[in-house]
């Protein structure tokens, strides 16, 4: 038996209660409805800046009743300290989500990233110190690589930040080491490295490339690659970033305090993404004939990313059940699906 499913079966047996911040975005919607499915209580804080109503209603749809009567919805910021300090009273673990994304919106509105990213994390922090939690998970980036030339990516190596978004997830990092030194907290950090799947945003000038990419082609509109499409990237499919949450809530000494890469471990480019994607579209009865087109590389974004995971397989026995093929297969006929409504 794999560690998650042990993990799994324990929650069942013993279920805990959860805080969820941005559980209203795609990785939060999607680490509630794991854990409403494994019979846990979920506390969740959203203010709906970038996440949707639609992706809770999916989620209620998808479980039991009994299951839903689990969730306590908090509409709040996380700007707002007393909306943390409400949303932490009596969880057990902290799966922190909640931050504006996206490399190019920090560009164009560093301050905006600055207070939801630093301010907002500092908040959550000190609520959960104060609450005495047992563990707080937080959404760190693979973007904390910045320039750092070396592939695979390793944990210790990193360079200088590329944009004001990396710098905040840096940040979150120094804050989260201090906040363990200073007061004991056990703060984890799981660096995402691209993670695609069922209610990513494809809306919107700030969308991530797989859904992005996946409407265009439903649409039949054009579709753009920054670059001649050998820039590469380590996508990871959301179930595998849930497994990782759970893992590092629930890990032993030596697994909290630590920060991890959560990724696949493989490199894919843009080219090849493009080509996987239009496969996956055929399977499910539709074409999309157009050539991508393409334009500059887009500033503050890296060339080539690839994680090494095994810090997170020694320590958390994390093990990613999805390689991009089979998350893409599984994902494509939810967008499909998306976009008839
Ligand atoms: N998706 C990826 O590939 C990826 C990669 C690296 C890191 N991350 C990080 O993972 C986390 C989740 O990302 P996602 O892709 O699910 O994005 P998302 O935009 O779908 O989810 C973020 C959620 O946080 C909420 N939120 C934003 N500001 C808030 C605030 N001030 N108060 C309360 N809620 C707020 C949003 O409304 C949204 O529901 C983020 O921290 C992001 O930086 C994501």
């Amino acid at each position: 038996m794999t560690k998650y499913q042990e993990i799994k079966n324990n929650l069942e047996l013993e279920p805990k209660t959860w805080l969820i911040t941005g559980v209203a975005g795609f990785i939060g919607s999607n680490l509630l409805e794991q854990l409403l499915s494994l019979g846990q209580k979920i506390i969740g804080l959203d203010n709906f800046a970038t996440g949707h109503q639609h992706n809770l209603d999916e989620v209620q749809s998808l479980v039991s009743s009994e299951q839903w009567e689990n969730f306590t919805f908090i509409k709040g910021d996380i700007r707002n300290f007393d909306d943390c300090q409400k949303a932490v009273s009596g969880v057990d673990y902290i799966l922190h989500q909640a931050a504006l994304g996206s490399v190019p919106r920090s560009i164009a509105d560093p301050i905006l990233t600055n207070s939801a990213n630093i301010t907002g994390f500092v908040n959550m922090l000190t609520a959960a110190k104060e609450e005495q939690v047992s563990t707080f998970v937080y959404a760190a980036s693979s973007s904390t690589y910045g320039d750092h030339p070396a592939l695979p990516k390793v944990e210790e190596n990193i360079g200088k930040p590329l944009s004001p978004y990396a710098v905040t997830k840096y940040v979150n990092e120094l804050y989260a080491h201090v906040f363990n030194k200073t007061y004991g907290l056990n703060a984890t950090g799981l660096r995402y490295f691209n993670v695609f799947g069922k209610r990513q945003d494809p809306d919107g000038a700030y969308a991530a490339v797989i859904p992005k990419w996946t409407a265009a082609m439903i649409n039949n509109q054009d579709l753009y690659i920054n670059g001649d499409g050998e820039t590469s990237r380590d996508f990871c499919f959301v179930e595998n970033a849930v497994q990782a949450n759970i893992l590092a809530a629930t890990a032993d000494c030596a697994g909290k305090n630590q920060v991890y890469n959560v990724a696949l471990g493989d490199r894919t480019s843009l080219s090849t993404l493009f080509d996987s994607l239009k496969v996956a579209l055929k399977e499910n009865g539709l074409n999309y004939d157009k050539s991508a087109i393409h334009q500059d590389f887009r500033g503050g974004d890296v060339l080539h990313s690839q994680a090494d995971i095994s810090k997170a397989k020694d320590l958390l026995g994390f093990e990613p059940e999805f390689k991009i093929q089979k998350g893409i297969d599984k994902a494509m006929p939810w967008y499909i699906n998306f976009m008839k409504k």
